[in-house]
């Protein structure tokens, strides 16, 4: 069922808690009823990637299409999942059910229908591995989608869809998860955990990680990583180096190196840095967070910041990770 609503508060609608409103919000539930839909309208999920930096004057589209099915074949499981189904609702779920393969990703806010969008990631694994298919109503052509895992041109915090922000919305995600299953334990902050550890304890000790680094949005309002770690060619990173031996990095396939934001800008002594009511948080330079009744302008302000200091210091320009919302649509820094 649709249901419409006008002049909301998206305060409690997204993760930054921004105090702004909306001119007028759709929910659906159904994923046929995204065919009765017209207008230049915003897809909302969750809101944990997104920052409305100011009032939304378009529509606004709550996904909310809340289902789980599974099909066992011989060498796995084959799940459909709505897009409104919560992410680590899912992730607890498959591993209640003896499905393991997604507990690395434990813990991610947001909804299964944004997973594919910037392709969550996180301690080693992309959700884009694990998706098999993804079903999406194409805005432009009014017509029906079904994406193979290639034709979502994953890459980090990247996908078709993140690129074409108002043609597609995602009404179900299909996932494979094999049942040959293997400990995914490479990424640094895993090398403790027991080689024999099951999923599920390999999620538990994720989520542990997780809350002893990262600021949960229900106690100090955030949107995870403000920035993406940047990739550099090896000229730019020797220079680095020359300065900042420690520098914490990591090579690429292509021959490129992924540096990471968060050490660029601890680097620069800019935890608990703060702009008006937004600051750097002090356990993760990566992460903003909305300290004390921050305004849009506050959020902006920071971020344009570090983004400087960052290019001053390391000659390195970070992007956004997260959606920045103005008055009618995305804004850059
Ligand atoms: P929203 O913010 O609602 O939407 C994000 C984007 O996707 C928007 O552009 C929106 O238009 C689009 N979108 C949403 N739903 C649909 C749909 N059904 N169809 C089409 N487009 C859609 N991300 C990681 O990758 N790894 C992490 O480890 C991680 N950690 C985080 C930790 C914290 C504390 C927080 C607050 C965020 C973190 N994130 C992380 C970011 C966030 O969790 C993910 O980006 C998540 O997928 C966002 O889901 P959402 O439903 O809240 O998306
Ligand atoms: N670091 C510092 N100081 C800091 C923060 C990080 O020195 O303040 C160093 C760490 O010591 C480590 C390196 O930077 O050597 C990387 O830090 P961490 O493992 O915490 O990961 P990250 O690069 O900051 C990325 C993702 C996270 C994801 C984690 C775990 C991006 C933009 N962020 O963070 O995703 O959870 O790895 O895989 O890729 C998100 O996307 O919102 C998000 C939280």
């Amino acid at each position: 069922m649709t249901t419409h609503q006008t002049a909301i508060s998206l305060k409690p609608l997204h993760s930054f808690q921004l105090p702004y409103s909306a001119a007028e919000i759709f929910t659906i539930t159904e994923a046929d009823e995204v065919t009765e839909l017209k207008g230049d309208y915003l897809v909302l999920g969750e809101g944990s990637n997104t920052i409305f930096t100011c009032d939304f004057s378009r529509p606004i589209v709550r996904i909310a299409i809340d289902s789980i099915k599974v099909e066992e074949s011989d060498d796995g499981f084959h799940l459909c999942v709505g897009a409104g189904v919560n992410w680590h609702r899912l992730v607890l779920h498959t591993l209640e059910q003896n499905m393991p393969g997604l507990e690395n990703l434990a813990l991610i806010p947001g909804s299964v229908g944004a997973a594919p969008v910037q392709n969550i990631g996180a301690y080693g694994v992309e959700v884009g591995e694990l998706i098999s298919s993804v079903t999406a109503w194409d805005r432009e052509e009014r017509k029906w989608c079904e994406f193979t895992r290639q034709q979502c041109e994953f890459a980090y915090r990247d996908s078709i869809f993140k690129r074409h922000p108002k043609k597609f919305v995602i009404t179900d995600v299909r996932f494979f998860l094999p049942k040959a299953w293997r400990p995914r334990l490479s990424y640094g902050a895993l090398a403790d955990i027991d080689k024999n550890a099951s999923a599920y304890e390999i999620m538990s000790a994720v989520v542990a990680i997780r809350n002893s680094k990262l600021p949960n949005p229900a106690q100090i309002p955030n949107a995870g990583s403000f920035f993406k770690n940047p990739e550099v060619t090896p000229k730019v990173f020797n220079d680095i180096v020359q300065h900042h031996p420690d520098v914490a990095h990591y090579p690429l396939e292509n021959g490129n190196i992924k540096l990471a934001a968060g050490w660029l800008i601890d680097k620069l002594g800019l935890k608990g840095f703060q702009c008006g009511g937004a600051a750097i948080h002090r356990k993760q330079a990566l992460v903003l967070i909305n300290n004390d009744g921050a305004q849009g302008s506050d959020v902006l302000e920071l971020a344009r910041y570090v983004r400087r200091r960052v290019a001053k210091e390391f000659g390195v320009l970070i992007e956004a990770e997260v959606r920045l919302m103005g008055n009618d649509g995305l804004i850059e820094l």
